[in-house]
């Protein structure tokens, strides 16, 4: 990453940083999860993962998945079989999983966490994105920052491409210079309950959307308060990405954010 990549991310809140990730890598974090797949039973209840219907937030299954692999499906999939009627893996793949592990760990991405200047980076969060062919769902203009909350406010999204990622399967987008605003909500534990709550009533900025197309193998860096979404996947082709999230030890994790890890301590880089 340049001085110059750095100012873009600071003036835009992102930052695409193409064929970053090697191509045995990405093959290598496809086969893993076709493997974990391959090796699910969901049993008669699929748990279902929709950022508009918030049905599953009481869902244990998904409250206690920070610590775990688990597995979610898309709203719309009914008669898909497993492998093509998911919509995500989450959320601590990167350190239960070893190929998950070695390639979350690698020492580029170590040093593109360090020149975002995360000082003791923290692996906090990992998701593997399936956004199938005709039924991969939107998800809708958020800050992750939503998600996973410190003070101040330190989570940084990387997101790579293990397909090509265009307008027409669902790519991400993002409004620029978004990140300059406030954090609009939070969705956290009150109790055993997960609830959305309102911070700040400032509408998204009225700047066109950015398409952040990208080859298989590009890493989109999101800044925590930066508004992003993606489209859905009308297309015949999937759009497989794995997103990591990481937050700065240095800043205080929330103890209601929903993402929590009692029995698996968060770990660096090392
Ligand atoms: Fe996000």
């Amino acid at each position: 990453m340049s001085a110059l990549d750095l100012e873009a991310f600071a003036r835009d809140g992102f930052l695409v940083l193409q064929g970053f990730l090697p191509s045995a890598d990405c093959d290598a974090l496809q086969a893993r999860a076709a493997e974990l797949v391959a090796g699910f039973d969901p049993g008669p209840v699929r748990s279902i993962f929709s950022t508009r219907d918030q049905g599953h937030a009481g869902d244990r299954y998904f409250r206690e998945s920070g610590g775990a692999i688990r597995f979610f499906f898309e709203e719309s999939a009914t008669d898909q079989p497993v492998p093509l009627a998911l919509n995500k893996i989450g959320h601590a793949l990167h350190d239960l999983d070893p190929v998950f592990d070695r390639i979350s760990r690698q020492p580029r991405i170590a040093a593109l966490a360090r020149a975002l200047g995360l000082v003791q980076p923290l692996l906090l969060q990992s998701m593997y994105l399936f956004k199938q062919p005709r039924i991969g769902a939107e998800v809708g203009w958020h800050q992750d920052a939503t998600y996973l909350s410190t003070r101040p406010v330190t989570v940084t999204g990387l997101w790579i491409a293990l397909d090509d990622a265009d307008r027409d399967n669902g790519c991400l987008m993002a409004l620029p210079g978004g990140h300059r605003g406030p954090l609009r909500q939070r969705f956290h534990r009150v109790g055993d309950r997960l609830v959305t709550t309102t911070l700040d009533d400032t509408p998204w900025p009225d700047t066109a959307p950015a398409a952040l197309e990208a080859r298989r193998g590009s890493l989109v860096v999101l800044h925590g308060l930066l508004p992003h979404a993606s489209a859905p996947n009308w297309s015949v082709r999937p759009r497989h990405a794995y997103a990591l999230h990481l937050i700065d030890g240095r800043a205080e994790y929330l103890a209601d954010n929903w993402l929590q890890r009692p029995d698996l301590p968060l770990r660096g880089f090392t």
